[in-house]
């Protein structure tokens, strides 16, 4: 029989969504876009030719209007601000974004069998935030349409799974490494670097330790408000101006300009191990002794900025970091290997 599996990793920064299954050489069709769903005001009509132009899709939630896609950021109004709360993850916004993944994914069908998504190791710890994302996840949904005059789709979820984010990563990395027997027997350290957060998670196996486990708000927004706040501290929540300085962190070739001057990106470069060293400084004080971790995965989007300090940090071990290029999909493709388990289409 043929199933359907599908995982979404809904982050603070970006949704990562598959595509497709995993295919048997290991390649996983997968793509992201902006977590961002800004409302529309009065121009909800996006067949009216307003927001034609733009790669969104209008998104229904009780009766308001998200736009989701590559380019809500474009279509978000001049002064917005990006959610990196507790709240995000019982917004309509977060059900939205979802539901965009539902539409970006191209379903081949109208049941999918398998969802799985992931929470923040913090959030995980909440029995009822748990319950509110498998509720709302679970059964059907309408799905979104460029134009009101294409046919309505619905789209129903048999059963959705919820496992914190570090698992989907310990999951892909240890497998990417080929170390995903030994790891069932060692202890395991899997950090994954975000837009909004730090997250760790020390597992004996892939059990984890609650204890030695957390998460700050040390994600790549953390460095990026720190750049703009020295350059102009009223554009520290501006989404737009963040995403330029993310871009001009990732791409020394990209021109980061503010009020028309280019800002020379360098010396922010070399400031940034203190304002990350402090959140490495809280991870370690939460994982306590480190003379037991035998393995450490490193992933998530902001990886590269971290990888020298959690070098140091383990000055005997390797750390299996993910290649720069899919370290932000590390969660979605440990979350795909789980669905596709469920589904008993690759060994369990
Ligand atoms: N192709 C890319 N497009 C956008 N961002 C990228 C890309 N490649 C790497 N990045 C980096 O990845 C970061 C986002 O990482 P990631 O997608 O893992 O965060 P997230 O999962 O949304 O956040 P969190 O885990 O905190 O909820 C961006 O801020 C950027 O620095
Ligand atoms: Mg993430």
């Amino acid at each position: 029989m043929e199933f359907l599996a599908r995982a979404v990793d809904l982050g603070y920064g970006y949704v990562k969504y598959s595509k497709g299954h995993l295919s048997a050489s290991g390649d996983l069709p997968c793509d992201a876009f902006p977590s961002t769903a800004p409302q529309s005001y009065g121009h909800n009509d996006v067949d009216g030719g307003v927001m034609r132009g733009l790669d969104v899709v209008p998104v229904e939630i009780d009766g308001q209007t998200y736009h989701v896609g590559p380019q809500s950021l474009v279509a978000a109004p001049g002064l917005f601000s990006r959610m990196l709360d507790d709240s995000y993850f019982t917004s309509p916004q977060y059900l939205a974004l979802f539901r965009g993944a539902l539409h970006y994914m191209g379903l081949p069908g109208r049941q999918v069998d398998s969802m799985v998504v992931g929470l923040p190791v913090k959030q995980y710890r909440d029995p009822a935030v748990i319950a509110h994302v498998q509720r709302q996840f679970s059964g059907t949904h309408v799905l979104p349409r460029r134009s009101m005059s294409l046919p309505e789709r619905h789209v129903g979820i048999t059963s959705v799974r919820v496992v914190p984010q570090t698992v989907g990563a310990l999951v892909a990395q240890s497998q990417a490494v080929g170390a995903a027997d030994r790891v069932q027997h060692e202890t395991n350290l899997t950090i994954d670097v975000g837009y909004g957060t730090l997250q760790w998670m020390l597992s004996q196996g892939t059990t984890a330790v609650p204890a030695r486990c957390g998460c700050t708000m040390g994600g790549v927004s953390v460095l990026l408000q720190t750049m703009i706040s020295s350059v102009d501290p009223s554009l520290t929540a501006d989404p737009h101006m963040l995403d330029r300085f993310d871009k001009g962190l990732m791409d020394p070739a990209f021109v980061v300009k503010v009020d028309g001057k280019c800002i020379d990106m360098a010396p922010f470069r070399s400031r940034m191990r203190a304002v990350l060293g402090e959140h490495v400084a809280t991870m370690m004080r939460s994982v306590g002794r480190t003379s037991d971790v035998d393995n450490i995965f490193l992933c998530g989007g902001g990886a590269p900025r971290y990888l020298s300090l959690i070098q140091e940090a383990f000055p005997n071990r390797a750390v299996h970091a993910a290649a720069p290029a899919v370290s932000r999909f590390a969660n979605l493709r440990g979350f795909q290997v789980l669905s596709e388990l469920r589904c008993r289409l690759v060994p369990a």
